[in-house]
């Protein structure tokens, strides 16, 4: 399957940022892979207009899984459709931390992306502490039961993300093994879901992926792509990830 390379910008970037994008479009004009920059809301449709007729989609961090109404603050899975996005990020560790994101909510925020017609790339990963004690892949499989979509008509519209809480931002990575052992559980664990057809849902790695370890986890059999934080946010970093790919 083609992979994905995956770039969350969090809570970082205004328009001035922007020259990052046309300078990643100018250098991998035909990638090998598919491209995805999931920017903060108030450059999506910026973002989108910039990258319209290139390789690179747009894509949201969070949706709320109501379609409008009175939540201030909140976009619903269909706005971010129509500024341009393709995919959204959802029950990101960060969401889960500061916002107290639940199972059940990121559930019900993918059945929305899923019916909106966005891509939902679901974030599951332990903390170090769960690691530690061993707690891993009963962590991941407790979240995959109850974050993912009951139903998932289109298996190009799902994209896990394993995303070790204690890798995030801190360069550290679990081994090459750890990475293979946990995506190869959640693979078993969406085909006894949903089926063969789970076999086509991309999963990713995400946590301190950069240009010198991006080749190496992306050998490890069932890492079909990356979601990438901070090096998303250079051209020459996330352009170095993309073409490892
Ligand atoms: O969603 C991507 C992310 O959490 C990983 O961040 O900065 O470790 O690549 P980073």
């Amino acid at each position: 399957m083609r992979k994905l390379a995956a770039g969350n910008w969090k809570m970082n970037g205004t328009a001035a940022d922007l020259v990052q994008v046309q300078a990643l479009i100018t250098a991998h004009p035909a990638p090998g892979c598919d491209v995805l920059l999931c920017p903060p809301v108030s450059l999506l449709s910026r973002m989108a207009d910039l990258a319209a007729g290139s390789a690179v989609q747009v894509g949201g961090q969070d949706c709320h899984p109501q379609g409008s109404g009175a939540h201030t603050g909140d976009i619903s899975a269909q706005m971010l459709l129509d500024a341009g996005a393709h995919h959204v990020i959802l029950g990101h560790s960060e969401r889960r931390a500061d916002h107290g994101e639940t199972d059940a909510l990121v559930r019900a925020k993918a059945q929305a992306a899923l019916a909106a017609g966005l891509c939902a790339i679901v974030c599951v990963g332990e903390l170090e502490s769960q690691r530690d004690a061993g707690q891993t892949l009963a962590v991941i499989g407790a979240q995959l039961a109850a974050s993912l979509p009951d139903a998932v008509p289109d298996a190009a519209n799902l994209v896990i993300a394993y995303e070790p809480v204690w890798a995030i931002g801190t360069g550290r990575t679990p081994t090459l093994t750890e990475v293979g052992e946990v995506h190869a559980f959640i693979r078993a664990a969406i085909i006894a879901r949903y089926g063969e057809a789970a076999q086509a849902m991309r999963l990713l790695y995400g946590g301190s992926v950069k240009p010198s370890n991006a080749a190496e986890i992306f050998a490890v059999p069932h890492v079909d792509g990356a979601l990438v934080g901070g090096a998303s946010l250079t051209a020459a970093d996330f352009g170095a990830i993309v073409a490892a790919l």
